[in-house]
């Protein structure tokens, strides 16, 4: 079978189903594993879309497709997919060893693109991909779907209307056992989502980064990563990513002067709790300057509602949106790039022992850190004689 699966019907039940489908944007699926099923089901669910097609290279999947959705066309020609009349989308939920090839053919035949974390696998193809996509005038978006998470909203409103205080410092785990990965390793697949959080919460990406890996289960791919980012005004975070971990965790806290607040995927009941508690450092009256005693306030811990909504339908009636009135997408291609370096950066000092790495587009690391140069190692025997 080398096109269309299931042959001539696919034609005649696109045509079926066009007929009162007008106005809505048709999406290709390309990739339909774990995650491009859950697009399916979302994108044909919305008032707004429906899918036009699934395409993926795997025959035994596209019959377990043509099994959950009877009335959707597959195919394993992705040029045939996109060629049906009604499509003006396409999203990509390959491996993403494929995503620049794929989005690359989807945007050079005039089709908007959603293309999966992490967006390519270097910044390089990232860059030209956004460069593709603008001059062509079309939308491309990256599936940051925590950035569509409403409890990552609820905490960026704690953030943003100073609640949490002066916020001090963020950090993430994102463990699991599995699943493994074999085209990149697990910071490439899971730092995506917790950079694009702290970007989402300050508004800007980290000057530089430290981080150790360990490759564990698979030989040269790190299954387990320990990243520091220094953001600017000195706000740091860390990342505990693992696909070798026993327990599956997703959760980000955020600490700042007066509340110290949690965000907890798996908790359908309390996604975010609020501690409503601080340390403050008080002068003490008559003492010296420079002496200074600490407050300890302790507080209720409160659960603030969060809307309750599926995470990828809000992204996905984003991207939608952008395509229909050509608004540039919250997570555009920049987005997915800035990304992508962060990860170089963290690559390079994984190389390095966990030496501090620069980001590229920022002010980098601090001098303090910079390598040294010739005439301190040549001065260091003497001041060492001291
Ligand atoms: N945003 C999220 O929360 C989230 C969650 C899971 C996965 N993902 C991302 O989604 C993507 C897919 O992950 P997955 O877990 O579904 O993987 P998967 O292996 O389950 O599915 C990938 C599918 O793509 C198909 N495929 C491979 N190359 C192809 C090509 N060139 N053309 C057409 N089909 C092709 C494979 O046959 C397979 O069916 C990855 O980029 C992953 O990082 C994102």
């Amino acid at each position: 079978m080398t096109a269309a699966l299931r042959g001539s019907t696919m034609t005649f039940i696109h045509q079926a189903r066009s007929l009162d489908r007008s106005g809505r944007i048709g999406v290709v699926i390309v990739g339909c594993g774990y995650w491009g099923r859950n697009y399916a089901r979302v994108l044909d669910e919305l008032p707004q879309s429906y899918v036009a097609a699934v395409c993926d290279e795997s025959l035994e999947r596209l019959g377990a497709i043509a099994t959950a959705f009877p009335t959707v066309p597959v195919t394993n020609d992705l040029d045939q997919a996109l060629a049906l009349p009604g499509v003006q989308a396409a999203v990509i939920a390959t491996p993403p060893s494929a995503h620049l090839d794929v989005a690359t053919r989807c945007l050079s035949q005039g089709v908007h693109v959603l293309v999966e974390k992490p967006m390519t696998t270097n910044s390089a193809d990232a860059e030209s991909l956004t460069q593709l996509a603008d001059e062509c005038g079309l939308t491309l978006m990256v599936g940051h779907t925590f950035v569509y998470n409403a409890g990552v909203r609820k905490l960026k409103e704690y953030v943003d209307n100073g609640a949490i205080g002066r916020l001090y410092y963020l950090y993430a785990r994102r463990t699991n056992l599995g699943p493994i990965r074999t085209d990149v390793n697990a910071v490439w697949d899971l730092a995506p989502h917790d950079i694009s959080i702290f970007e989402y919460l300050l508004g800007s990406a980290p000057e530089w980064v430290s981080a150790i890996g360990a490759s564990l289960l698979c030989e040269g791919n790190a299954d387990v990563g320990f990243v520091s980012l220094m953001y600017p005004n000195g706000i740091a975070a860390h990342m505990h990513l693992s696909w070798a971990d026993p327990n599956k965790t997703r959760e980000v806290v955020a600490v700042g002067s007066e509340k110290r607040i949690l965000f907890n995927d798996l908790d359908p009941l309390e996604r975010v709790r609020v501690f409503e508690k601080g340390v403050s450092r008080v002068a003490e009256e008559p003492s010296t300057f420079g002496e200074f005693t600490f407050l300890q306030r302790d507080g209720d811990i409160l659960s603030p509602m969060v809307e309750a909504s599926e995470p990828l339908k809000n992204e996905c009636e984003h991207f939608v949106e952008c395509v229909r009135t050509g608004q540039r997408p919250l997570t555009d291609g920049r987005a997915g790039q800035r990304v992508i370096e962060v990860i170089e950066a963290i690559d390079e000092s994984v190389r390095a022992n966990g030496v501090p790495k620069g980001v590229p587009g920022t002010k980098g690391v601090p001098g303090a850190f910079a390598a040294p140069t010739q005439e301190v190692v040549d001065a260091s025997p003497a001041i060492a004689a001291h």
